[in-house]
């Protein structure tokens, strides 16, 4: 590949919301790299100068095979190049590790670019270290890039946000999902040249794993299919609502989250509930002693005999699930109540009638054009919110640029800052 330039870009991943948006921008970079490899060099064209060496960097912050290798598998994202193994502990104790460990990595790796994704601890972790290291005398150090730029809630209450604040202020390019994260950088004063408006790189996931999900097992393996004893709608699927609940601000408090189990109560009266948990909340789970809540599954799903009718009125506990099966399970539920921030786009984008049961949310374009409502956290709250989203049909719409191709805009923006990068240090040379 003669005259084709090599730069290293460095991916960063620890939690779980995190796979889904890079899994795309791998798959862009090998498509990228197989494509400057088979054009022969008169035609190459200027974004074919560059080919990429993609070092994959896992920070252990989820580390569980259900939060984790799963999720590596269904998307088909590689091993990563480099684990550092952190996992669990406080806010403080989490960052500063992830710190320590990423900056050996980044020392020895050296990459001309990071990416960074979302809004979680290892995503502050990794951008601060880099935008503070110096390979060498002259200070140089990565192009930082963050992926899912711009977002607020105007909540500092919520760790995410402090996170996504931090890193869009030490980020050199900024991947913005939706308009409304366009509008809030610039009012924080981000530079509009820094600021890149590409779409949503989880839905460049959901478009490209949609049909896959749809010959997942999990329907019949919960009982939800045809014949398994359920009231069935046309589709030959029973009705049920699909629940996730894992906010600090929702589940480490007993009375808001009794507050919530409250607000499902009515829907669990007439319509299964699916509860794929999060560790943290079954942690808590255990500690409330809310057990009473829940008709618990034991062992694997798909071992399953029990039709989730006998299931009493109770929240049908599962264990956390794959990507794909968890896709199956979103698009043909009747209802999606959760607390979490990527399902709220998810749903948007399926169509899919969503609780979303916080006080705010930073993805304000599921409410304008998409599928979702805002319940707050009370009870009577949830039980509205659920009653109107069950009863209205909406039309819905998929939001600008959500048409799974964010990826291969992100690294065309990234082609570009690389070539002109190069083109600088040249000129600095030849001086
Ligand atoms: C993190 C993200 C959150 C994201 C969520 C998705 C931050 C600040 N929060 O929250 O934005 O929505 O991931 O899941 O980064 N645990 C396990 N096994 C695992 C992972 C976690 O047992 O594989 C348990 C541990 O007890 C841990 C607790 O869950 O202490 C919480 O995990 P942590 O990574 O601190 O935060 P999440 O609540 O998962």
């Amino acid at each position: 590949m003669e005259s084709v330039k090599t730069k290293k870009i460095m991916i960063v991943v620890g939690a779980r919301p995190n796979f889904m948006k890079a899994a795309p921008i791998i798959a862009a970079i090998r498509d990228h790299n197989d494509r400057v490899a088979g054009s022969p060099s008169r035609t190459r064209s200027n974004q074919a100068q560059i080919a990429f060496q993609c070092v994959l960097v896992h920070t252990g912050q989820h580390y569980d095979a259900a939060m984790s290798d799963q999720f590596f598998a269904d998307l088909r994202i590689p091993k990563p190049d480099v684990h550092l193994g952190v996992g669990g502990g406080s806010h403080a104790a989490q960052t500063a590790e992830i710190m320590k460990r990423f900056e050996e990595a980044l020392e020895r790796e050296k990459p001309d670019l990071l990416i960074v994704v979302g809004d979680v601890n290892s995503t502050l972790a990794c951008a601060l270290v880099a935008a503070k290291i110096s390979y060498d005398t002259s200070g140089s150090r990565p192009l930082i890039a963050h992926v899912e730029a711009g977002l607020r809630s105007f909540d500092r209450g919520m760790p995410e946000e402090i996170n996504r604040i931090v890193t869009d202020h030490l980020a050199n390019l900024l991947f913005v999902t939706e308009e409304s994260g366009i509008r809030n950088l610039r009012q924080e004063g981000v530079e509009d040249h820094k600021i890149h408006f590409v779409g949503n790189t989880m839905i460049d996931s959901l478009l490209a794993f949609k049909d896959q999900a749809r010959r997942s097992p999990i329907l019949s393996a919960l009982g939800l299919r045809a014949g398994d004893g359920l009231s069935e709608s046309d589709s030959g699927i029973a009705p049920y609502a699909l629940l996730t609940l894992h906010r600090p601000s929702n589940v480490d408090e007993r009375e808001s989250f009794l507050n919530i189990l409250e607000g499902l109560n009515e829907l669990a009266s007439f319509c299964p509930i699916i509860f794929p948990v999060h560790p943290r909340t079954r942690n808590k789970i255990a500690d409330f002693g809310f057990e009473g809540f829940f008709h618990r599954q034991e062992g694997a799903v798909n071992s399953s005999k029990r039709a989730p009718n006998e299931t009493n009125g109770r929240i049908w506990l599962i264990d956390p699930l794959g990507y794909i099966d968890f896709l199956c399970l979103m698009e043909h539920a009747a209802v999606v109540v959760t607390d979490s921030g990527g399902i709220q786009e998810e749903t948007t984008c399926l169509g899919v009638p969503c609780v979303t049961v916080r006080e705010n949310t930073e993805r304000p374009v599921t409410i304008e054009v998409g599928t979702n409502v805002l319940a707050g956290t009370s009870a009577s709250g949830i039980r509205n919110a659920t009653r109107q989203q069950l009863e209205s049909k909406r039309d819905a719409a998929v939001p600008k640029a959500w048409d799974g191709k964010s990826a291969e805009r992100i690294l065309d923006v990234i082609c570009g800052e690389l070539l002109k990068q190069e083109e600088r240090l040249l000129a600095l040379v030849s001086e």
